[in-house]
């Protein structure tokens, strides 16, 4: 198969890399790509968000499959212009996609569709603002409506600091004001074809920056899978009362959603609520549940892609478990150093346990640099947490980037 990848993160390599390990080769293109992905794949240069120019390209290149990472190009149409080209594309139109894109409309669906999720209020005032957090007894969690990089959302004690945060949002559009949901968060993703859906195994992330979940909310720090703790019936339970009612429901709307469903959920005493959907692959949890499948990937996208899920059998995960631990950049979140020298990551390339997901990363021709905040996801498996993390870590400390700084705790104690 000929397939074009849309992105430049560590989701986006991890999936090429997983597409590479397919016992059928294909022939893989990305745009824009990093330093990573550009040893494996043909780097194009065009704009991913922009749908007339990746739709010609796709046209003109024989594209077979169009694989879209980051949120930017669904939201931006680039699913639509492809489908509508009948180019097969995972990710869903901008309409569905907007169940990312737009807080209050996946608020809306998940009304509608009866997914158990928390209360929310939308407003666009400084006064409906005060009212929503009188609502609240705290903590108080505010998020930007659009999307904001994972920075749009504060989660806070401080009634003050909630109300600037807002403010400094509602200057941008409508603002939500949410319940405080207390509980351990779980991401699980589905390959959703319009109709059908079918589960891949469940992923915790690390959104804050540090250990024990202190310091700023982030992309995402780490993640692991399986997640032992989890009850006997969870995935099929999640499937039942979440991604198969949001997915009819967008159905019945007239904006079916073919692509990935990711279901951000957390375990309440008074049951599983949904946090948030993404439109998306997490990273990067993608890391750890495409380190964990046994299955090609292509056929899976492609038959979600083609509406067909019927025509692929399930997913297959091994019983090894896999972590990651992302390396950022000093400053990351807030102001990320960039321009850094990496090295030593030559010494890893035949570490057969260890595998290194490119994110912010680029190449001046003669020396590996770092890029962005997120720099890179080592990702390691093993037969328990304990051996994945020794092997990570022992990895990590032979990575070297000036002030850059990782998470020490990621699957910390998780008995198998
Ligand atoms: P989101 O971008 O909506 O996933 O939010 C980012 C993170 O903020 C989540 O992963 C949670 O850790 C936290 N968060 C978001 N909404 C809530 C909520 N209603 N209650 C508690 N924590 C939340
Ligand atoms: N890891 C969180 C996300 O991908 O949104």
């Amino acid at each position: 198969m000929k397939i074009l990848v849309l992105g430049s993160g560590a989701r986006e390599h991890t999936i090429i890399q997983a597409l590479r390990r397919d016992p059928d080769s294909h022939e893989i293109l990305a745009a824009p790509g990093n330093a990573g992905i550009a040893a494996d794949a043909d780097i194009v240069a065009l704009d991913p968000t922009n749908p007339r120019v990746v739709t010609d390209f796709a046209r003109s290149s024989d594209i077979d499959l169009v694989i879209i990472g980051p949120e930017a190009p669904l939201v931006a149409g680039v699913a639509n212009r492809l489908r509508s080209a009948g180019i097969p594309v995972f990710g869903p139109d901008s309409d569905a996609a907007a169940l990312e894109g737009s807080k209050a409309f996946a608020k809306d669906v998940m009304a509608s569709a009866g997914v158990p999720t928390g209360k929310a209020w939308s407003v666009e005032t400084s006064e409906e603002l005060l009212l929503a957090l009188d609502q609240s007894e705290g903590p108080y969690v505010v998020k930007a409506d659009g999307l904001a990089s994972g920075k749009g959302v504060l989660v806070t004690e401080d009634r003050q600091a909630a109300i600037e945060h807002a403010e400094f949002y509602l200057q941008h559009g409508p603002v939500l004001v949410e319940e405080f949901l207390a509980g351990p968060e779980v991401s699980l993703f589905f390959l959703s074809d319009g109709t059908r859906v079918m589960p891949l195994a469940p992923a915790q992330d690390y959104k804050r920056a540090y250990d024990n979940n202190e310091g700023p909310n982030t992309g995402g720090m780490g993640a692991y899978s399986p997640l032992p703790w989890l009850p006997k019936d969870f995935v099929a339970d999640i499937q039942r009362t979440v991604a198969e009612p949001a997915v009819a429901e967008l159905a019945s709307r007239g904006m079916p959603f073919v692509g990935l469903l990711y279901c951000g959920l957390i375990l309440t005493d008074d049951g599983v609520k949904v946090i948030e959907f993404n439109a998306r692959f997490g990273d990067p949890e993608t890391q750890v549940v495409l380190a964990r499948l046994t299955s090609p990937l292509a056929p899976l996208l492609l038959a979600a892609a083609q509406g067909d899920l019927t025509a692929v059998a399930p997913p297959k995960f091994s019983k090894n478990v896999a972590i990651t631990v992302v390396l950022a950049s000093e400053g990351y979140p807030e102001n990320p150093r960039t321009g850094r020298e990496i090295d030593g990551l030559d010494a890893l390339a035949s570490n057969k346990q260890v595998r290194i997901a490119h994110a912010g990363t680029g190449f001046d021709g003669t020396q590996l640099l770092a890029t962005g905040g997120r720099v890179l996801s080592v990702v390691s498996t093993g037969k328990d947490f304990e051996q994945a993390r020794e092997r990570a870590y022992a990895a990590l400390e032979k990575i070297s980037l000036e002030g850059s700084y990782y998470r020490r705790d990621i699957a910390q104690g998780v008995s198998p």
